[in-house]
């Protein structure tokens, strides 16, 4: 594990910053109490941290200030796109969404299709990764109640054009929500700017973040039916689940060492800046296409010039199973990528990889160096020379 080079980014950040595992844990050991919910100290300074954190959030994601409590926390993106969809849509509901999205979109909104009376329209990318606006346009009709598009994608690393499509939702009078588990920490996000309604996001990957905590953030002129009930800590004698934000959206006790953890990871990404992650990333992945380009038998997906773009990279080589790829990479090479379908099957539908079991994806992180890219592009040059 010494000599592991961490290519596996996009599925969670490892390692997260040394702050982050300092103040969570040491947070958890003095304050892991259940928040808010008495009236003792420990509860109320536990409380207080998920209260500023909302207030951190919302700026940060370009929420509306004057309502933190609409930044709502969850277990990851995956359950905070479930309430999305499932509280936005209803029986004769037209809903548009992309052939980017991750099966955290695309499971929820087909079971709506499937159970609930609820239309869809997919939305295919062009062939540089790219969602092209009009084509949403196109697509709305009198009964689209939501658009929903990845912000990024964890397959192809195309950055999509949400301020544009916020734009004509906007104008079109549809709500729109976006998925940032890819970009949040990376790519600089403004709900008001990007005319977003709604966002998602998942802690645990460039929001440097634990596993298990996540959210979303809703635009004040929203509302999202509840799905689900429960325990709020609060109003325990009102006999359904609260009606105002955030408990609308919160169930049971909250991940407090997550929240802890989202804590620390804003402070780091406050001291290096998004724009620095980013650009620091992007270099990296510029070089490991670079190598790539260079070998014969490697096909690399997505944007050729890497412009809006994430350091996640997805290729094959010619005559082999991206999984055997995976396996040698791991066990010759000690390189750590993913390899498959990457929970995103519209993607590999699309560019025709689902018979070929997928690709193999290099995703880049806030820790990797040059040395990691030139083993790995060192690495996928003698797996394609030993073709047959
Ligand atoms: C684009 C995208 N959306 C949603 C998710 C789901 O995130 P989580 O598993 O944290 O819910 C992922 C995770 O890989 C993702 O890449």
């Amino acid at each position: 594990m010494e000599n592991l080079i961490y290519l596996d980014n996009a599925a969670t950040a490892w390692p997260k910053p040394e702050n982050v595992y300092e103040f969570a844990i040491d947070f958890y050991r003095k304050t892991g109490v259940n928040p808010g919910r008495s009236g003792f100290d420990m509860a109320i300074e536990a409380g207080n941290i998920i209260e500023n954190l909302r207030v951190r959030l919302t700026k940060f994601f370009g929420g509306d200030e004057d309502v933190p409590e609409r930044l709502c926390f969850g277990y990851n993106a995956t359950d905070a796109l479930n309430l999305i969809v499932r509280g936005l849509l209803q029986a004769g509901d037209h809903v548009i969404t992309t052939n980017v999205e991750h099966n955290s979109v695309i499971r929820p909104v087909n079971c709506m299709v499937r159970d609930n009376g609820v239309e869809a329209t997919y939305i295919p990318f062009n062939n540089k990764g790219f969602i092209d606006p009009d084509d949403i346009k196109n697509a709305i009709k009198s009964n689209t109640k939501l658009v929903i598009v990845n912000h990024g994608s964890n397959v192809l690393g195309t950055v999509q054009f949400i301020k544009e499509i916020g734009l004509i939702c906007k104008e079109k009078g549809v709500l729109f929500a976006t998925d940032t588990s890819q970009t949040a920490g990376v790519i600089p996000v403004n709900m008001k700017e990007m005319n977003v309604d709604v966002l998602a996001f998942t802690g645990h990957k460039s929001l440097m973040g634990f596993t298990g905590i996540g959210g979303l953030c809703v635009r004040k002129d929203v509302d999202i039916r509840q799905t689900r009930s429960g325990g709020t800590g609060v109003r325990s004698a009102y006999p359904y689940h609260l009606e105002e934000y955030p408990f609308r959206m919160e169930y049971g006790t909250p991940n407090m060492v997550g929240v802890a953890s989202l804590w620390a990871g804003q402070d780091f990404i406050e001291e290096r800046g998004v724009e620095n992650i980013h650009k620091q990333e992007m270099d990296l992945a510029k070089r490991l296409v670079n190598g790539f380009r260079e070998i014969e038998g490697v096909q690399i997906y997505g944007c050729e010039d890497m412009e809006n773009h994430l350091s996640t990279i997805t290729i094959n080589i010619d005559k082999f199973e991206a999984g055997d790829v995976g396996i040698i990479l791991d066990v010759d090479f000690d390189i750590a990528t993913r390899t498959g379908l990457h929970c995103a099957p519209l993607v590999h539908k699309q560019l025709g990889l689902v018979e070929s079991h997928g690709g193999v994806r290099f995703s880049i992180g806030a820790f990797n160096t040059e040395e990691h890219i030139d083993r790995a592009i060192e690495a996928v040059d003698v797996i394609a020379k030993s073709r047959k």
